[in-house]
């Protein structure tokens, strides 16, 4: 039997390219997405469930899946507060790493952010790293975990850090190298297509990838 994936944030950049990938891909015999806003993308392997994020208990059920990928996130301008972040950032992930382990699937892949630590003195950083933490203490059979520094991709919303970093890394590639290679910016495509190599791969216990290996993987296939 093929598997079966949830998708959180496939409205997003990281998600969207995993939910096309996935859709894609033979080994996946089911897609579902939960997302607040519409999703125009329809597909015949695709269930789409529009909801409040706050209310996915509602729909346990759509848990039971093999894979749950969570690529939710929001930044501080647009959720308006450390509340309004932390609920995205946080509860959404928690909750649904809870509801997931309920129903019984098997491994839960999400994106974090480099530098995530429980004793960061960053507010975002401290986020991730609580929300790591928590994540790890589910019982799946694998937990995976995606820190990239910036993503890079075509985003509607203009990110200034995001487009000083792009341009560095196009400009001035040597700035990345030795010690500082972690902090080079990696494409959220490359990201989403490792999250699914690693899925597909399943093995058991807790990973933690950081941005370098996932551009070494794109540079692998390129070279
Ligand atoms: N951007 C970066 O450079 C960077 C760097 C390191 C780590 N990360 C992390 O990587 C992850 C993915 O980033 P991304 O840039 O792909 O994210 P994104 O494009 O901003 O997408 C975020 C997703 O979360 C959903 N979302 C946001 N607020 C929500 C809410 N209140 N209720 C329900 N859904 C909500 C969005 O849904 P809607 O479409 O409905 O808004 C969208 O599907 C995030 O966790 C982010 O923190 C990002």
């Amino acid at each position: 039997m093929g598997r079966t994936a949830l998708i959180l944030g496939a409205t997003g950049l990281v998600g969207g390219y995993l939910l096309d990938d996935i859709l894609e891909n033979n080994k996946y015999e089911r897609v579902r997405i939960i997302s607040r806003s519409e999703v125009l993308k329809k597909h015949p392997k695709l269930d789409t469930y529009i909801l409040d994020l706050s209310q996915m208990e509602d729909v346990r059920e759509v848990f039971n899946v093999s894979d749950v990928f969570c690529c939710l996130g929001t930044t501080m301008k647009n959720a308006g507060s450390k509340e309004a972040f932390k609920k995205v950032d946080l509860d959404f992930p928690i909750l649904a790493a809870k509801l997931a382990a309920e129903e019984e699937a098997e491994q839960f892949l999400i994106v974090s952010a480099m530098g995530a630590s429980r004793n960061s003195s960053f507010f975002y950083n401290r986020v991730k790293g609580e929300m790591e933490e928590r994540v790890k203490s589910f019982p799946f059979n694998g937990v995976y975990i995606f820190r990239p520094s910036l993503l890079l991709g075509n985003r509607k919303e203009f990110r200034l850090g995001e487009k000083t970093a792009e341009v560095l890394s196009i400009r001035l590639p040597f700035l990345f190298r030795g010690n500082l290679k972690k902090y080079a910016p990696v494409k959220a495509e490359q990201v989403a297509k490792f999250m699914a190599e690693k899925a597909i791969k399943g093995e058991k216990g807790i990973f933690i990838y950081e941005s370098d290996e996932m551009n070494r993987l794109q540079k692998q296939e390129q070279s």
